[in-house]
């Protein structure tokens, strides 16, 4: 679909990040942004950001995992605009599990799960049915990560089992929407091809008491400025993607109609390659045994 002025933009997990780089691409295109967020000291400074701009904001503490919550936000991106043709389910944190998978806490599952797939699920949910029936071309862009959506990291597993089922949600997603030969298209994307310089790092900051560890972490949660120095130290350069190419990624790629949001890259390839063969070669996934020692 051709991104226009006056059209409307739905995107979770906005205060932050790649989300509020998307809010930010969408506002300069003259879209008009409903800024969804649970963090409202973020959420209020970057609506406050992108107004200053001139931008049409609505902004509105919701959180993705909670049914109602996003149900509301489609009420009132409706009762404010009428309409929506861009949603991006963006909003997601790392679990914060530590350790081997037998070792985990059911609530960094649970409350991995219910931020990244619930939260997806419930944005289609929520948003999916008044698109259509509204008529116009619209379309929605689920966030995956390369972790999980191409092929897990096993030190972040959790993380990555999520991802891999936004994939495979996304995907079912554009099948039922062409079967509805609707006008509303699908995309999955993997935000890179490098690392982000996010907030993702710091998820805990975000975590509910619903969800709450039940015992302390055995070391404490690393930031993304100890990881890099600790890669630096171990001779490995990290290089780093920008949010605002992320953005302009997922414009291009929604003007372009692409399902695939992912960014040309070689490792990227190898790992699809080293595991589409695995499988075709019902052979064991030795592509993940380096890892297995972290
Ligand atoms: N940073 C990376 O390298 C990277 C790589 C691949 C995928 N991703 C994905 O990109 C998306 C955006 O993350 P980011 O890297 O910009 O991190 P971020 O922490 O900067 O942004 C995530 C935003 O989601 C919000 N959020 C968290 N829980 C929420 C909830 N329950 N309801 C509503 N909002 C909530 C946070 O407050 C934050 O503003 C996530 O889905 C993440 O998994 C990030």
């Amino acid at each position: 679909m051709e991104l226009r002025p006056g059209q409307v933009a739905v995107v979770t997990g906005a205060a932050s990040g790649i989300g509020f780089a998307m809010a930010r691409r969408f506002a300069a295109d003259g879209l008009k942004v409903v800024l969804a967020d649970v963090e409202k000291a973020a959420l209020d400074e970057a609506a406050a950001e992108l107004r200053a701009t001139g931008a049409e904001v609505h902004a509105r503490v919701v959180d993705v995992s909670e049914r109602d919550s996003v149900m509301e936000l489609a009420e009132a991106a409706y009762d404010a605009y009428g309409v929506v043709h861009v949603l991006c389910n963006n909003a997601g944190v790392g679990s914060g599990a530590e350790g081997r998978m037998w070792e985990h806490e059911p609530n960094d599952w649970k409350w991995a799960f219910a931020v990244n797939v619930w939260g997806v699920f419930h944005g289609v949910q929520a948003f999916v049915p008044r698109m259509l029936a509204g008529g116009e071309p619209g379309h929605i862009v689920n966030t995956s990560s390369g972790d999980g959506g191409i092929a897990p990291l096993p030190t972040a597993s959790v993380y990555a089992v999520t991802k891999s089922a936004v994939v495979t949600l996304t995907e079912s997603l554009y099948a039922h929407l062409k079967a509805e030969h609707a006008r509303v298209g699908a995309s999955v994307l993997f935000p890179g091809p490098h690392m982000l310089r996010t907030g993702l790092w710091e998820s805990h900051r975000n975590r509910p008491e619903r969800y709450a560890k039940q015992r302390p972490r055995r070391t404490p949660y690393r930031s993304l400025d100890q990881w890099e120095a600790a890669m630096k130290e171990a001779g490995q350069e990290v290089r780093f993607t920008s949010v605002e190419e992320v953005a302009d990624f997922v414009a291009d790629g929604i003007g372009e109609g692409r399902f695939w949001l992912l960014p040309e890259s070689e490792h990227s390839d190898r790992q699809i390659r080293a595991r589409s063969q695995s499988m075709l070669d019902r052979s064991d996934p030795a592509y993940l045994e380096r890892f297995i020692l972290d």
